[in-house]
């Protein structure tokens, strides 16, 4: 019998377009041999599968759909939510709750992974470089002459908990800087402050199903914009991701090494993807951030990875599936 899987896509934050392009991916090319797919749209507390139309709610109490008189049950989701509730941990632990099998990383690696502040202050305690910077709460206390007494321009300044360079600026002098405070805060209710790292921007996949780890190719982000930003990310034309990345076998190796290393001791699961700045200047790798839940649109970064090691996104698809399924069953 065919696996039912719900892939679940929208959210409630600045990715949601991306979320439904990403999990619109998944739906059209999961195998169709193997699994019986649904998307079903999450936004606020509607939960819904659309056919012809027409919506079908999701029961939560089991997360079960009526539908055509049946009442279907899913043996796994798939998640393709950035952002919130999916990639932050809430669904993660809803489907924890109810047993049923999840491809994100569970609830807590996925909280503490969204939160840029909480991360880096992890990640940094096991001897990787981070930038400097300062966390606020919106209560007043972000102000220029704290941030400038420990802090040196030019600056980044990013929501603590987003995705997709939503909300997030450049900041080259003092005078832009509560504008951008401003943008942040607009999009979260807590924002990080980091030094800028000027150097190149290099990212790595990691995928593990069953055990088997694959750490995929690392890749070259180029961007035409000031920074990879969201019109970079998502216009082909604004950015240029060189695969693999042509930088020398010893950096490759130490991202290669650097991204499995976090990958298990965060406790990550199926497929997630490193950010990294590479310092030339004082030749160290910096970690920008991990996403849990990467964009899987034709235009994301991890797909273009697998494929480049010989990894069809279907295989790779199946390949969380089963993952999902096996670890559950496992426990
Ligand atoms: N401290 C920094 N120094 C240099 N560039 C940065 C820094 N922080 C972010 N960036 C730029 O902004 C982009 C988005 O930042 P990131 O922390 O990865 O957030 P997001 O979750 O939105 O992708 C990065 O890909 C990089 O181009
Ligand atoms: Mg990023």
């Amino acid at each position: 019998m065919k696996k039912k899987i719900a892939i679940v896509a929208g959210g409630d934050s600045g990715e949601y377009g991306i979320s439904i392009k990403s999990g619109g991916v998944v739906r059209n090319t999961i195998d169709p041999e193997k699994f019986e797919a649904f998307l079903i749209q999450i936004k606020g507390k509607d939960w819904y599968y659309e056919k012809d139309g027409q919506k079908y709610q999701i029961n939560k109490n089991d997360f079960s759909l009526n539908f055509e008189n049946e009442t279907i049950r899913f043996d796994a989701v798939f998640c393709a939510i950035h952002g919130t509730p999916g990639e932050n941990g809430k669904l993660p632990a809803y489907f924890e709750m109810l047993s049923i099998p999840c491809t994100s990383s569970d609830s807590i690696t996925s909280a503490l992974t969204f939160n840029k502040n909480f991360c880096n202050r992890v990640v940094a305690s096991w001897g990787v470089n981070v930038a400097n910077s300062l966390q606020f709460y919106n209560d007043g206390t972000a102000t220029q002459q704290k941030i400038l007494a420990s802090l040196t321009l030019p600056l980044f300044v990013k929501p603590n908990c987003g995705g997709s360079s939503v909300g997030m600026s450049k900041v080259n002098n003092a005078e832009e800087l509560d504008a951008a405070i401003k943008i942040a805060f607009a999009e979260d209710s807590q924002i990080l402050i980091e030094e800028y790292v000027p150097g190149r921007e290099l990212t790595c996949g990691v995928l593990q199903s069953k055990n088997q780890m694959t750490v995929f190719p690392v890749v070259e982000v180029v961007s035409k914009k000031e920074f990879f930003d969201y019109e970079a990310k998502y216009n082909p034309a604004l950015s240029e991701e060189i695969i693999p990345a042509p930088i020398p076998t010893n950096l490759e190796i130490k991202i290669k090494e650097t991204s499995a290393f976090l990958y298990k001791k965060l406790n990550c699961k199926g497929v997630v993807r490193f950010d990294y700045i590479y310092s030339a200047k004082n030749r160290k790798l910096f970690f920008l951030e991990v996403n849990t839940v990467p964009g899987l649109t034709t235009e994301s970064i991890v797909p273009k990875m697998a494929r480049e090691m010989g990894i069809s996104l279907q295989e790779l698809f199946t390949l969380l599936i089963e993952d999902a399924i096996w670890r559950m069953e496992k426990n």
